[in-house]
């Protein structure tokens, strides 16, 4: 037996109403806010990332599907929906049809972590990027999206955390001081962190081991060294969010573990999860274009990791059953008349389905059982030479006869009588 690749799952059809919920959820608010569905490649030539996230990231040094084309040129599996996005902008000449343009995206990513509850080798993001906007409206427009996602989901023991990591002027200054103040902790970071302080310090800022957690506690705030533009801005993202009535806190530790941040971070995290409690975060990025060959535009979007969203979903988020309908039917002329029928209430999208393995009643009817059918059609070869079949309600047991030329209308009806009446109440 050849068993799938560690940290990478399976969604199982049982799965797969949460991810339905969810998936359809992220589409109706996004289009609600006004964003477009952009789909791009599951992977890309890896200069993309290197260039884009940052040479000197742990997604990039450590943890990317990395692997030669036939031509020797390097490709790399998506670790990410920002660069991407940000490559088809350039490439596609997306900016000269609209000023400003908003997208998002629902898709796999991969980076090479080690798995556990929560973390994937193979997870799934829904992101957004609005391109094209300095104003911190943009930030709180998707900040707010990223909140109403959550909210409409009813996920449990939500934290919004914010921060501004300003302009490169800003971040320029404030390494200076942060690579000081490293240099006296040096014995007490992780090798990583120790290799990286010249090109990266943020990078310790961002670190989840333990010793480099402690040891730059009482590291030099960025929002201390912000300029009066920066702070304005990040001023007037809070400000929106206050009127929105959006909760959050402002963490100036938080740097994110991608390199294409500028001004606004954020990132919010979900009680319900164990140690892998980041549901989704993002940020500014407006030096990104300039950086991957187009011209200076300003963006900003987030991401979320529905994976985590699936395992912290309530089971009340889920809709109730759609009604469906088993068509058992048995006999010489009952076999055919079944088949039709089954037919015309598909073409009605009626959900209609049967057992080809069973011919009897009694075996039609263990099947509807098992597969958990709440209504069965009997068509028998008496119900055909008699025009009607038998509507059965497999929670009540009660039996409606219907005549058989006009059963799908029928039977359709029901279900939406049903439907409404389950709706009012
Ligand atoms: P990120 O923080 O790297 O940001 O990922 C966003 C979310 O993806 C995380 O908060 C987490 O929920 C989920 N995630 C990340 N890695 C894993 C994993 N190994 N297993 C399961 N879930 C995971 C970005 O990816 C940026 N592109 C976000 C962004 C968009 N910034 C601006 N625009």
């Amino acid at each position: 037996m050849i068993r799938g690749i560690k940290g990478i799952k399976d969604i199982t059809p049982e799965q797969m109403p949460k991810w339905s919920v969810v998936e359809q959820t992220a589409h109706a608010l996004a289009h609600s806010f006004g964003f477009h569905e952009i789909r791009i490649p599951v992977f890309e030539k890896t200069e993309l990332y290197v260039h884009g996230i940052g040479g000197a990231t742990d997604i990039v040094e450590k943890e990317m599907y990395t692997f030669p084309d036939k031509d020797g040129t390097s490709l790399t599996l998506r670790p990410e929906g920002t660069a991407g996005v940000v490559r088809a902008f350039i490439e596609r000449g997306l900016k000269t049809y609209q000023p400003s343009r908003k997208l998002y995206y629902i898709g796999p990513m991969f980076r090479h972590e080690r798995p556990q509850a929560g973390r994937l080798r193979q997870f799934h993001q829904f992101g957004v990027e609005f391109v094209g906007s300095v104003e911190p409206s943009a930030d709180v427009e998707v900040i707010t999206l990223l909140w109403r996602f959550f909210s409409a989901l009813r996920l449990p023991g939500l934290s919004l955390e914010l921060n501004s990591l300003g302009v490169l002027m800003d971040r320029q200054t404030y390494k200076k001081d942060l690579v000081a103040f490293l240099k006296t902790k040096e014995d007490l970071l992780c090798e990583n962190c120790r290799r990286r302080v010249d090109a990266n310090p943020l990078r310790a800022l961002d670190c989840k081991v333990p010793r480099c957690r402690e040891a730059t506690t009482e590291a030099p705030y960025l929002t201390d060294f912000l300029s009066p533009s920066s702070k304005e801005h990040f001023d007037r993202v809070l400000q929106g969010l206050q009127a929105l009535a959006i909760p959050y806190s402002i963490n100036p530790r938080l740097v994110r573990g991608l390199d294409y941040y500028s001004m606004t971070t954020f990132e919010v995290s979900c009680s319900a999860l164990g140690a892998q409690n980041a549901i989704g975060a993002g940020g500014r990025y407006d030096d990104l274009f300039e950086t991957l060959g187009g011209t200076p535009t300003p963006a900003v979007g987030f991401a979320i990791g529905l994976d985590r969203v699936i395992l912290a979903l309530p089971e009340a988020t889920l809709p109730a059953r759609e009604p469906w309908i088993f068509v058992a039917s048995f006999g010489e002329k009952g076999r055919p008349a079944g088949l039709s029928l089954l037919d015309s209430l598909r073409s009605k999208h009626v959900k209609a389905d049967t057992d080809y393995n069973a011919s009897t009643l009694k075996t039609l009817l263990r099947s509807a059982d098992r597969l958990g059918a709440p209504y069965v059609v009997i068509l028998g070869d008496d119900e055909v030479t008699n025009n009607q079949v038998i509507l059965r309600n497999m929670a009540t047991k009660e039996q409606e006869n219907y005549p058989l030329d006009v059963a799908s209308s029928a039977i359709l009806s029901r279900l939406r009588f049903q439907q409404t009446r389950r709706n009012i109440n």
